[in-house]
């Protein structure tokens, strides 16, 4: 039996912010259970405390000295479907609000890092592999191989790193490598951890990691440009042996439209009949008309510009003078909430603006739209085409990354597909293909239940990706 150890800053049900909870929480489950015995390590933060105390144990306490980082932390347990899921409790700086976003996040990473080895030494429990996900753990391998490398046990650990999104780098001065990861300077001057003249956990991460991944295959041949390796292509391409693109998926029980609490449950048999009667209550819950005919699109995502939030800024205007309703539920930078509340405002009863995190109403949204907006300038993987394919919901997606990886465009002569795709980042590129997919909506139900058919009996579950991490861990470990 391998151990493995997924480090990470968010993972459902405990806390998310968007798709890295989904994979920290679904992949450890799709692994097979014969042959791993994975452990999940996630900070104790404020909301999680307050939601899920009573269901912690107490395991231990431990002391993490780390340049000027003198601190104690304690460690919880909690089983979460067979899995163990392990909570590092220190409230310095985990009893916040909010997970990310802090001047001092360079401290608590470094903290977090440190605070995963030192639990591992106080538990006397090490993993062959610890598989980290992101800059917030990116750190851990060379913590590993250059600072506790005295400890044997330690020193033997491969690691697996996966970017989920290389736009997000911790780049920091680097006095946090010897202030508060107590690097030597050595490794510094003309070593591994040097980024110029400065800090960079992604960077570390990927020189450091035995193996690096990213969530799909055409993401991973784009970081190696520089239209898309954020400054880090160069190393990327130096890493290109042991760089490896898998697609995620979604867990298949959280997202089920047979047995999700939604107004009414359907399958790919009775999905007509599920789908009109959620779009209904959706029309009504977000005070839309209640239409069965309109063309209902939508959005759940954080509004930045990654996301193509702007060019759905820009061109609402001009979906709305079809017989089109539209939804849109997000936070994010201040000019797309501006957007798309005068969206609103201008639209009574035919657009909605919902600013804010809302799980539930995510489910119903997903569930009663007949179309997913997801026009990103660059998709990592994508978490939400795959859930909106889940529940005959087709995504209009631009050709990138997950997403061009994962929806097929509709080919209106050999009756393919499960969705919607354009080419170049431009509004009128996307509108194309929106009033395309309006007209086939409109005119060729035929096609679009097809469609529906095809999507809904599309595999999005994270079975075959499992395997290929599976792959790699063997790799790494016979
Ligand atoms: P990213 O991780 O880049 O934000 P993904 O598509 O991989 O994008 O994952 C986003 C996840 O977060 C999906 O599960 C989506 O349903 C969820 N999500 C995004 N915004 C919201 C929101 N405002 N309310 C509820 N869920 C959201
Ligand atoms: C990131 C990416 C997204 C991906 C998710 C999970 O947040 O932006 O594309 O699906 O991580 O891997």
């Amino acid at each position: 039996m391998k151990k493995v150890l997924f480090a990470a800053f968010e993972g459902l049900p405990f806390i998310k912010t968007g798709g890295l909870a989904d994979v920290v929480y679904a992949l450890p489950k799709a692994l097979n259970k014969e042959e791993y015995e994975v452990k999940v390590v996630l900070p104790l933060l404020k909301s999680v405390k307050q939601k899920y105390y009573d269901r912690l144990t107490y395991v231990d306490h431990f002391e993490v000295h780390s340049g000027y980082i003198n601190e104690g932390a304690n460690v919880y347990t909690c089983d979460n479907e067979g899995i163990e899921y392990l909570f590092i409790e220190n409230d310095t700086f985990f009893n916040r609000d909010d997970v990310y976003g802090y001047g001092d996040d360079n401290c608590r990473f470094s903290f977090y890092n440190v605070a995963v080895l030192e639990m591992m030494i106080k538990m006397d429990y090490y993993p062959d592999i610890i598989h980290t996900h992101d800059y917030h753990t990116a750190i851990l391998p060379a913590l590993c191989k250059l600072r506790f490398n005295q400890n044997e046990k330690i020193a033997r650990i491969k690691h697996v790193f996966t970017i989920h999104n290389l736009v997000y780098q911790g780049i920091y001065d680097k006095q946090v490598l010897f202030d508060f990861l107590a690097f030597d300077y050595r490794h510094f001057a003309n070593g591994p951890l040097r980024f110029n003249d400065l800090c960079n956990f992604m960077k570390i991460g990927i020189e450091m990691a035995d193996i690096v991944t990213t969530v799909s295959k055409t993401y991973a041949q784009e970081i190696q440009t520089s239209e898309f390796g954020e400054g880090l292509d160069m190393i990327l391409r130096y890493r290109n042996q042991d760089l490896y693109g898998i697609v995620n998926g979604i867990d298949p029980e959280i997202w089920n439209p047979k047995t999700d609490k939604i107004a009414c449950n359907y399958n790919i048999r009775n999905y007509l009949k599920g789908k009109a009667a959620n779009k209904l209550a959706l029309q009504r819950e977000l005070g839309l008309q209640e239409d069965p005919d309109a063309f209902l699109v939508g959005m759940v995502s954080r509004l930045t510009f990654q996301k193509g939030a702007e060019l759905v800024a820009n061109m609402n205007g001009e979906m709305l003078k079809k017989h089109v309703q539209i939804v849109i539920l997000g936070t994010g930078e201040a000019k797309y909430e501006y957007a798309f509340r005068m969206m609103e405002d201008w639209n009574k009863g035919r657009a909605c603006y919902y600013a804010g995190y809302n799980e539930q109403l995510a489910h119903s949204i997903y569930a009663g739209i007949d179309m997913l907006l997801m026009p990103s300038l660059f998709e990592p993987c994508g978490i939400s085409q795959l859930i909106a394919m889940r529940y005959g919901t087709l995504p209009l997606v631009r050709e990138t990354g997950g997403l061009k990886d994962t929806v097929e465009p509709y080919d209106c002569y050999k009756k393919t597909g499960r969705g919607f795709t354009f080419g170049p980042y431009d509004q009128n590129d996307m509108m194309n293909v929106f009033n395309y997919a309006y007209e086939t909506y409109t005119k060729y139900r035929d096609d679009w239940k097809m469609l529906i058919r095809n999507a809904m009996s599309y595999d999005v579950s994270f079975a075959k990706s499992a395997k290929e991490y599976e792959e790699l861990y063997s790799k790494l470990t016979k």
